[in-house]
């Protein structure tokens, strides 16, 4: 049994991305998940409408996964991850390759979304220097771009409170602008019908700091923690022909696109725009133990196989990248998706999930709906002098009632399990109506 919770042990952790003193006062705390729902140490039941954060695709406590952790514990707890390997960490490798886009033949592993994010910009860096083309070490991100919360990531990150605090961040940066045009795009199905020329403002900073000084350029291609932005039509395929035509890497952060968000493999499937690098994370393990990963092309991987046989190829790496137990959840993971056809299975679901989201339009406050795959974002009129308080209203009210929703700024995101079913999205959607007809 699960120890009772009270109010007076909780000093000690300082939560992360949380408004700890709020919290403190009124804890609410998950005690157990099964596939759809978690419990409250109350004992309630809450429909997890965000796939816990964007991470848990096949739902909670699955068998596979669960056995899998399970049996490598008792087999190999760890490996040292530097000049030593283990079966497991191939093998994962191996049948992850076979997911990505053709030509993506390589993956390093991390530890979370955020060493994803370091790693790639690292290796877009030194692979311009390996080719003896150092002079190219600037890194693009995009206004509203979340990229984790290292230094890399917020220094190509565009969102405000989470870079404003921490100094000078990496030099060499600029960011694209943002592609959010609600006047023109507001409660689009899909993607957005305008904007593909907010693509053109990569020409604009190559023409500022010339191409031979560019590294790469990373983006989302669904942007998630800032409110969930789609791309424009046309706008990731310009992108990608633009860094061609300047010799630019292209990198996709695909932590919450990766594995089945959009109803493909990847939202490069989707799009239809293969990227040089894949950072992954989340969905790869199903949130279940910490691991990410990161896919390369081959001409990146190939370019750094060079000198002495004896030599380390690239210093980098982490104590835990490609650990046993992460690597069995990965497999195990990767399991349930096929048994289940998990990583198309949003593709099916989404036009029921898009008809019983965009049923809220018209409800107070509601300003724009936006929808791909399985996720969705409600975006709320902010109560004047006071933003975030009336999503923060929305999402405290949801959780009483028995659902779970993220928010961000004014924004309610959605995304939940990929085992999902209709009834399911009935109960989320009615629910949000409910929610949002009482707020203030
Ligand atoms: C696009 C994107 N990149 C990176 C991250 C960072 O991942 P983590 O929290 O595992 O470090 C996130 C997390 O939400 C994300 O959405």
């Amino acid at each position: 049994m699960n120890a009772p919770v009270t109010t007076n042990n909780l000093d000690a952790f300082w939560m992360p991305f949380t408004a700890n003193r709020q919290f403190k006062k009124s804890p609410r705390m998950f005690v157990s998940a099964d596939r759809m729902h978690y419990t409250t140490a109350e004992g309630n039941k809450v429909l997890d409408g965000t796939a816990g954060l964007w991470c848990v695709n096949a739902g909670h406590n699955r068998p596979k996964i669960v056995e899998a952790i399970r049996q490598q514990a008792g087999e190999l707890d760890y490996a040292p991850a530097f000049q030593m390997g283990h079966p497991k960490a191939f093998e994962l490798a191996s049948k992850l390759v076979q997911l990505t886009p053709p030509g993506i033949d390589h993956v390093m592993y991390t530890n979370s979304g955020s060493e994803s994010v370091e790693t790639a910009l690292k290796t877009a860096l030194a692979y311009h220097r390996v080719k003896g083309d150092g002079s190219r070490f600037r890194l693009i991100g995009r206004e509203r771009g979340y990229h984790g919360v290292n230094f890399g990531g917020i220094s190509v990150g565009g969102i405000v409170p989470n870079r404003k605090m921490f100094g000078t961040l990496l030099t060499g940066v600029d960011h694209l602008r943002h592609t959010h045009d609600p006047d023109r795009n507001a409660f689009t199905r899909l993607q957005p019908e305008h904007g593909v020329e907010f693509a053109e403002d990569l020409e604009r900073i190559i023409a500022l700091h010339d191409a031979s000084t560019i590294a790469a350029v990373i983006v989302e291609p669904v942007a998630g923690s800032t409110g969930v932005l789609l791309p424009p039509k046309g706008y990731l395929k310009r992108l990608r022909e633009i860094c061609d035509k300047h010799g630019i890497l292209l990198i996709f952060d695909e932590v919450i696109t990766g594995f089945g968000r959009l109803g493909t493999p990847f939202a490069a499937d989707y799009f239809d725009v293969v990227p040089d690098i894949m950072v992954t994370a989340k969905g790869l393990t199903n949130g279940v133990i910490p691991m990410g990963a990161v896919f390369v092309k081959n001409e990146i991987h190939d370019a750094f196989m060079n000198g002495p046989e004896h030599m380390i190829e690239f210093f980098h790496g982490y104590t835990y990248s490609g650990n046993p137990i992460a690597s069995a959840a990965g497999l195990g993971t990767l399991e349930t998706y096929q048994d289940e056809g998990l990583l198309t299975r949003g593709a099916e679901m989404a036009p029921y999930w898009e008809e019983a989201l965009h049923s809220l339009k018209g409800l107070p406050h509601v300003i724009d709906i936006r929808n791909i795959g399985l996720i969705g974002a409600i975006e709320l009129e902010p109560i004047a002098g006071e933003p975030t308080r009336r999503a923060f209203s929305a999402f405290l009210d949801a959780y009483n009632k028995g659902l779970l929703i993220r928010t961000t700024g004014d924004i309610i995101a959605l995304s939940p399990p990929l085992i999902i079913e209709r009834n399911e999205i009935d109960f989320l959607v009615d629910t949000l109506s409910g929610v949002l007809k009482s707020l203030n």
